[in-house]
């Protein structure tokens, strides 16, 4: 006899959901350092855009496959149409790489969050200052021999214990604690930060629509970077929606008949945005107000990658005296709790694709996937340290997992995706999936187009720019 599917409780249920899944370190540092890069409010106005229009027919579609199917992303697609099952298989290789070296940078912040925590409560220093001012705590900590893995295990089993909860017991209630307090905390910093004196530059670099980054060296307007801003604003979109990983279709194979998809939507969209806005506004006036007190260029100290939330930050807590390190632990338990929510749905991801595959019980497939997840976790974990030395095409284990995955296969999935729902399962199908609440669907025009015609050509745009940035072909290199 078939199991029944575990379900939400409710709608609102949901969106917490599936909004904690989007909200982590992709809005956190990823957003605002690529915010400040591309032109400010120019880059939040062209990524509202794609936001309204590309990703809310992607995110669509994903949970209507979900909901239409009950199946996670493996079963779904060859449930729907055999021939097409190889999308399923593809994507789920998403989830499975993406897990393990998210958690190991979960473990990171866990670190952090400790030295932050012993610092505020206790006046000990594990930081000291001089490691904070070199970087030198960051470097020291991720090529230890043991403590990154220690850390990262740490991470992987505290989510494995919400997933073996279930559902409701598990993912559910942890939201309900862990997204109230990230918002509130992500208010009160951001409040501290705009209030403080001298904030206003950084705001303005910010906010306001910086064209000279459209410009080229000889100050003409220039296409090519217009193109560069619209497909990083584009990457951004597929890594804070959490799209083409599987968590949608899974989430949505949770949710029940009678709740609006196209509401459910619009509302996690809205969510997800306004905390990557808010991340900017905790984040960028007192790295700009750091770099102009230190003669840092701005550029620079807006820095990309790791740098910017794991020894930028902490350089510019140091600078705040006594509140330091007080605004450094609001800021890691932040930060630990939007990257436990999203580990979180990543697992869910792996863990519904093993139930639904080998038709297993959660217990016995989360021990399975919590088991290949501290595997694969360990070569990002010591791929910094004991096995430095070891490089995949150049880049060290978790480098090459990224690419992979975010460069790679998530655009092909995508891609794959549009084309079998725009022109093999019908767009109707998905309206219909979505109209079966009782409502009408509102944007059903936009839909269609975006399946059938847009979304399809910026994908492949997208993978082909990502492809030529890992080649250096162009003048790529962000
Ligand atoms: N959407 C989440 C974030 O913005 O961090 C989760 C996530 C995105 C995880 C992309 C992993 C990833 F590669």
């Amino acid at each position: 006899m078939e199991k029944k599917r575990a379900s939400w409780s409710g709608q609102l249920a949901f969106v917490l959901a599936a909004a904690a899944s989007a909200i982590g370190l992709g809005n956190l540092w990823r957003f605002p350092y690529l915010a400040a890069q591309y032109g400010g409010g120019m880059f939040i106005l062209v990524y509202l855009c794609l936001v309204v229009t590309f990703g809310f027919t992607l995110m669509l579609t994903e949970i209507a496959i979900g909901r239409k199917t009950q199946q996670s992303q493996l079963t779904a697609y060859s449930k729907l149409h055999g021939a097409w099952g190889f999308i399923g298989l593809l994507g789920t290789v998403i989830p499975v790489l993406i897990t393990p070296y998210y958690c190991v940078i979960g473990g990171w912040v866990l670190y952090y969050l400790k030295a932050y925590a012993l610092m505020a409560f206790t006046g000990a220093a594990p930081m000291g200052e001089a490691a904070v001012n070199s970087g030198a705590f960051f470097s020291g900590f991720i090529s230890a021999p043991f403590a990154p893995f220690g850390y990262g295990m740490l991470f992987i089993l505290a989510c494995a214990g919400v997933i073996l909860l279930g559902v409701k017991n598990g993912i559910e209630k942890s939201n309900l604690v862990m997204m109230p307090v990230l918002f509130l905390m992500a208010v009160a910093i951001s409040l501290y930060v705009v209030f403080m004196p001298g904030a206003g530059d950084g705001l303005k670099y910010y906010l306001v629509p910086n064209m000279d980054c459209l410009r080229d060296s000889a100050g003409s307007f220039s296409l090519a970077l217009l193109a560069k801003t619209i497909l990083g604003a584009m990457g951004q979109m597929f890594y804070s929606l959490s799209l083409a990983m599987g968590i949608m279709i899974t989430y949505g194979s949770y949710m029940r008949k009678e709740d609006s998809i196209e509401k459910c939507v619009r509302r996690i969209e809205i969510f997800d945005t306004l905390i990557a806005v808010i991340a900017g506004l905790m984040i960028i006036p007192v790295v700009y107000l750091f770099a102009v007190k230190t003669g840092t260029p701005v550029k620079e100290a807006m820095n990309a990658g790791p740098g910017l939330m794991f020894i930028t930050l902490p350089k510019v807590f140091a600078s705040l005296g006594a509140f330091g390190p007080w605004i450094g632990l609001m800021f890691f338990l932040l930060v630990t709790f939007a990257a436990a929510t999203s580990a979180i749905s990543l697992f869910e991801a792996c863990v519904a694709s093993v139930c639904d595959v080998l038709h297993i019980e959660r217990k016995s497939a989360t021990f399975f996937t919590t088991a290949l997840i501290l595997f694969l976790a360990s070569f990002s974990a010591l791929g910094y340290g004991a096995w430095g030395d070891v490089k995949l095409f150049g880049m060290q284990f978790l480098d090459f997992f990224d690419f992979i995955t975010n460069s790679a296969l998530m655009p092909i999935v995508a891609a794959a995706t549009c084309v079998f729902v725009g022109y093999v399962l019908t767009p109707q199908s998905v309206i219909d999936e979505v109209e079966c609440s009782g409502r009408p669907m509102k944007s059903k025009g936009l839909y269609v187009v975006m399946v059938k015609y847009v979304a399809p050509v910026l994908v492949v745009a997208l993978l082909v720019s990502e492809i030529c940035r890992a080649l250096g072909i162009g003048g790529w290199k962000i």
